[in-house]
């Protein structure tokens, strides 16, 4: 597996399968890894912890860093290359100068308009497609994986890639779904930030999406669902950013199941056990 620091480098690399992640990799890494191995094109996986994406006050300093264990996990999951660039290399005018740049994007709707994450975290979305777009840029990939577990951000760079086809040579994005540990809490290199008596606390978003599954089956309206959601991760002392059902392709909010919504709509809830901010999603109906 090659370790490739400069963009210059990436060249022989064009039209390769593209996982971007931020490290700190675990199982739900390893399975978009996986995941584009198997498609049969050389992948190239980015570790870059954007500063862009993090607001002040947020976890970008304190973020976990383990290049070497990651490095051993791309390359057992399939990787053909690791891409691992410095701040100074994606920002070469600086971080300032970056955040500014990315306040002047234009983002998809779907960046701006649930008031899910984009409410909670104002200016996270414009800097998650600077990056997205300066490694597709870099990379100019066939395809590329983003996790379900990040249901918005996925959105977000569907429709990101879509508006920007010409650019990006009709780049494919594919979506994975969200690897869970055998109890349901699912994988994210922030699970390492709760302590073990929050352990059993975080489990209450998987509860709250499951009672939301079985409630959707057993004929609830969304206010009862949503309900529903809050009763449970209340139960969990977890403190609810949002807990709701929506329409899977927009995200907007959806006033009835329609037949054809139903096993489509998208239950998403973002919560914190004190400074540990956890986000899980599913849909509603098994589909
Ligand atoms: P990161 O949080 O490292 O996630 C990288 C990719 O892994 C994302 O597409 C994410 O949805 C996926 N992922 C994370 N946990 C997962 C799980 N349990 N199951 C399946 N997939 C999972 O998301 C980012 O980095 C950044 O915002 C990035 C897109 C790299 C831009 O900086």
């Amino acid at each position: 597996m090659q370790i490739i620091e400069h963009a210059e480098s990436l060249t022989p690399m064009h039209a390769c399968a593209l996982v971007p992640t931020m490290g700190a990799l675990h199982a739900g890494h390893a399975s978009l890894i996986q995941r584009a191995a198997s498609d049969g094109l050389p992948v190239v996986v980015s570790l870059f912890v954007n500063p862009t994406q993090f607001a002040a006050g947020e976890d970008f300093s304190k973020y976990p860093r383990t290049l070497e264990a990651d490095r051993e996990l791309c390359q057992a999951a399939g990787a053909t290359a690791i891409f691992i660039p410095s701040v100074q290399d994606m920002y070469p005018h600086g971080v300032d100068a970056a955040n500014t740049e990315a306040g002047t994007l234009q983002l998809p709707l779907v960046a701006t308009q649930p008031k899910l994450e984009d409410a909670q975290r104002p200016t996270h979305f414009a800097g998650v497609c600077q990056v997205v777009a300066k490694l597709f840029d870099m990379c100019q990939p066939a395809t590329a994986y983003f996790g379900e577990k990040d249901f918005q951000q996925l959105r977000v760079i569907q429709d990101m890639a879509r508006r920007e086809g010409a650019r990006w040579k009709n780049l494919v994005v594919h979506a994975c779904p969200t690897i869970r540990e055998s109890d349901g809490l699912a994988m994210s290199s922030r699970n390492r930030y709760l302590q073990a008596d929050q352990r059993e606390n975080a489990l209450g978003l998987w509860r709250a999406l499951t009672v939301a599954q079985a409630s959707v089956r057993a004929g609830m309206d969304i206010a009862a669902v949503e309900n529903e959601m809050l009763r449970v991760l209340a139960q969990h002392q977890l403190q609810v950013e949002y807990a709701v059902i929506r329409a899977p392709g927009t995200l907007l909010p959806i006033e009835k199941f329609e037949p054809k919504l139903k096993s489509g709509a998208r239950a998403l809830i973002a919560a914190r056990l004190e400074s540990v901010r956890l986000i899980d999603n599913a849909s509603c109906g098994g589909a």
